[in-house]
C-alpha cells in the first residue's frame, strides 16, 4: 500500500532529535525519503541508522548549522544528490534560552534566537525553493511555535522569532504561488511538547511536576507527543493538505481558543 508521502524527498533540519527526529521516523514510514540535517552530526547519524533499521534506503544524515549559508547551500547539494531530488522541507531547528524579562536580555542572547530561529527558515527557502520547484509539487513546513502567536511577559527573543517564522512562512507561501509554483509554505505552532526542549523547566522542578505545571496551563490537560506535531507535519508536507498555502495549524490543545 503506498503511503500518505510515498516519493517525497523531505530535508529536515534539527533532525537529530525531538521534533524533527519524530518527523523524519513518520515521514519515513509513510514512504519519505528524508534528509536529516542537524549541527549535531552524530545525532543525526544515529537517528538515521534508526530509521533505515525500519525502512533500508530512506534516511541520509547532513551535518549542518542553519545559521550558515555556505552550510545550507553545500547541504542541500548532498541530499538533492543522495535523495535524487528535494520536493519537501521542514524548517524545524531551533532553540529556546534564559531570557528573563527585556531589561534583563542581552542584545548577544537576543541576537543568538533570533538567528538560529529567524535565520534558519529565511536561508532554508531562499535556497531550497530551486530544488522544489523542480520537483513539485512541493512544500515548506515551518515550526513556529504557540509562543509565535500568544506573547509572555518573559521570552522576548522566543516571542519575537516565532512571530517571525509566522509572517515569513505566509510570505514564502505567496511568493511561490506569485512564481506560478505549486510550492505551498504553512507554520506549525505547537504548545509545550514531551522532548528534550523541555529540560530546563524539568531541572527546575523535577520531570513529574514540571509536565504537570505545564500540563495545568492546557485546556486538554497534558503536554503534546512529539507524534501530535509530527502528524500535522506530515499533512501539511502530504498533497492531502495541497490547497493550504500560507496558513497555520495550532497543535496546542486549546491554549489559543481561551
Ligand atoms: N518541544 C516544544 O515544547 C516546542 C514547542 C513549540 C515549538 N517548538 C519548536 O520545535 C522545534 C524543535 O524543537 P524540539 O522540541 O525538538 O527541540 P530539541 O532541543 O529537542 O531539538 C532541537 C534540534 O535542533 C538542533 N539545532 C539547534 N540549533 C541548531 C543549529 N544552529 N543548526 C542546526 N541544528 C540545530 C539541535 O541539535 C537539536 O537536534 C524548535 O524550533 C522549537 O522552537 C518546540
Amino acid at each position: 500500500m503506498a503511503g500518505r508521502v510515498s516519493g517525497k524527498k523531505v530535508f529536515i533540519t534539527g533532525a537529530a532529535q525531538g521534533l524533527g527526529a519524530a518527523m523524519a521516523k513518520a515521514m519515513a514510514a509513510e514512504g519519505a525519503k528524508v534528509a536529516l540535517a542537524d549541527k549535531n552530526f552524530a545525532g543525526a547519524e544515529k537517528t538515521s541508522a534508526e530509521i533505515n533499521a525500519a525502512n533500508p534506503g530512506s534516511a541520509f544524515a547532513f551535518e549542518l548549522d542553519v545559521t550558515n549559508e555556505e552550510q545550507w547551500v553545500v547541504a542541500l547539494e548532498a541530499a538533492n544528490k543522495a535523495m535524487g531530488g528535494i520536493s519537501g522541507l521542514v524548517n524545524n531547528a531551533g532553540i529556546s534560552a534564559r531570557e528573563g524579562g527585556i531589561e534583563e536580555l542581552s542584545l548577544e542572547t537576543f541576537r543568538r534566537v533570533m538567528s538560529v530561529n529567524v535565520d534558519s527558515v529565511f536561508l532554508g527557502a531562499k535556497h531550497a525553493i530551486k530544488y522544489l520547484a523542480k520537483n513539485q509539487p512541493g512544500a515548506i513546513v515551518n515550526i513556529s511555535s504557540i509562543a509565535g502567536l500568544i506573547a509572555n511577559h518573559n521570552s522576548p527573543a522566543y516571542n519575537a522569532s516565532k512571530a517571525a517564522v509566522w509572517l515569513l512562512s505566509k510570505n514564502i507561501g505567496l511568493y511561490c504561488a506569485k512564481k506560478g509554483l505549486d510550492v505551498r509554505s504553512n507554520s506549525i505552532h505547537p504548545t509545550f511538547i514531551d522532548t528534550p526542549i523541555l529540560d530546563p523547566i524539568r531541572n527546575m522542578f523535577g520531570k513529574e511536576e514540571a509536565e504537570a505545571k505545564l500540563g495545568r496551563q492546557i485546556p486538554l490537560g497534558r503536554i503534546g507527543q512529539p507524534s501530535d506535531v509530527a502528524n500535522a507535519a506530515l499533512y501539511l508536507i502530504s498533497d492531502e493538505s495541497r490547497f493550504l498555502t500560507g496558513a497555520e495549524i495550532k497543535v496546542d490543545g486549546g491554549i489559543s481558543a481561551m
